[in-house]
């Protein structure tokens, strides 16, 4: 062929087509070579460190012995170490003294947050905010009290409050009255309940659970704790059970509260969640200071 090449001393093949085409013979640039040459030699370094040729069922495994699943266990046990300096720390602490630091409090709502959204938010609502018939816990009306301690216990040892049903302990007129009546103190403000009304609440008993002042208060102690048995505060517009008004007013004092032999009464129950032994110690402080941030007080 090259005793043909109609271009002699060219840097061709010799491969000539329609007369004078023809290959020619150019290396690539060095710098191209040079890629070239570099990224086999990395390809062969990896696959002598790392995991990489498919051989039967495994990779080859590498001298360095890494793994995917190794990396994701040091990131966890990192991880897990920033957090076992926390949770050491709160186990030895008290709700208060753990809403005392703010460094402490905001890892504790960070973490109690996942608790309550599996725990608590089907009933009190994603943010405590309450639904129908569950009590909003990001206010800070309570019928247990909002200290901590009182927190503790509502979640420790669940709630269920009772109400007597006045179906056979009232004439229509006197439950027609009461309706009334708490309508007028939850628009007021406590303010503007009739006379006969506060004579009806205050001589049929009314005043034993909600407290002489209808606020669901019986004693305010001068720490700043409250002793109740969870009725209702009946001077704010908050409505315990739906739909609130006359109606729903009528409807709990006729048939009360929790109770097993009257099918109309409402239903209240907050689970033990201890005793079930749903949470641990720790996850409970976890949550008494994330329910009381929500709207802790009194
Ligand atoms: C099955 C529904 C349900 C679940 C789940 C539930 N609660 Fe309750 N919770 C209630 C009801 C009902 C009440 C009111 C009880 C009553 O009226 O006597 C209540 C009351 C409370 C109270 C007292 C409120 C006050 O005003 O004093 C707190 C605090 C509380 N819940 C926190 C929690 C936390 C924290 C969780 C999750 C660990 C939780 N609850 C899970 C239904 C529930
Ligand atoms: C044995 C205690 C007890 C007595 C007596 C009692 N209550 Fe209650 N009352 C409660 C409790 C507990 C609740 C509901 C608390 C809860 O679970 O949220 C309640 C709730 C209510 C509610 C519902 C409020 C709302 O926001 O939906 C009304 C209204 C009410 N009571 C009126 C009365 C009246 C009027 C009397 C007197 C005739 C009375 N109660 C007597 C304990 C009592």
């Amino acid at each position: 062929m090259a005793e043909n090449n109609p271009f002699p001393g060219e840097n061709n093949t010799g491969h000539v087509w329609d007369d004078n085409l023809r290959e020619l013979k150019n290396p690539p640039p060095r710098w191209w070579m040079m890629g070239f040459w570099a990224s086999i030699l990395f390809v062969i370094g990896y696959s002598l460190l790392y995991p990489t040729w498919p051989v039967g069922q495994e990779p080859t495994q590498g001298v360095l012995g890494w793994t995917q699943m190794k990396e994701y266990e040091k990131g966890m046990e990192q991880v897990e170490s920033k957090r076992a300096k926390f949770e050491d720390r709160i186990r030895g602490m008290s709700a208060n003294e753990i809403l005392a630091d703010p460094g402490l409090t905001q890892y504790t709502l960070a973490s109690a947050k996942v608790l309550f959204g599996d725990n608590c938010s089907a009933c009190h609502g994603s943010g405590g905010q309450g639904n129908p018939g569950y009590p909003v816990l990001a206010d800070d009306d309570w019928l247990y009290g909002g200290g901590t301690a009182k927190i503790t216990e509502s979640i420790t040892g669940g709630r269920q409050g009772a109400m007597t049903p006045h179906q056979t302990i009232l004439t229509e007129t006197e439950v027609d009255t009461l309706a009334n009546w708490v309508v007028q103190m939850s628009e007021t403000a406590g303010q503007g309940g009739s006379d006969e009304g506060w004579t009806l609440f205050k001589s049929k008993g009314c005043t034993a659970c909600h407290g002489q002042e209808a606020n669901g208060i019986l004693v305010a102690l001068p720490n700043g704790d409250v002793v109740t048995v969870g009725a209702a505060n009946l001077t704010d517009g908050i409505w315990r059970f739906e739909p609130g008004g006359y109606e729903s007013a009528r409807h709990t004092i006729l048939y009360g509260v929790n109770q097993s032999g009257v099918p109309e009464s409402r239903g209240a129950v907050m689970p033990a969640f201890a005793e079930a032994g749903k949470l641990s110690e720790q996850e409970i402080k976890k949550l008494v200071v994330y329910v009381h941030s929500l709207g802790g007080g009194r």
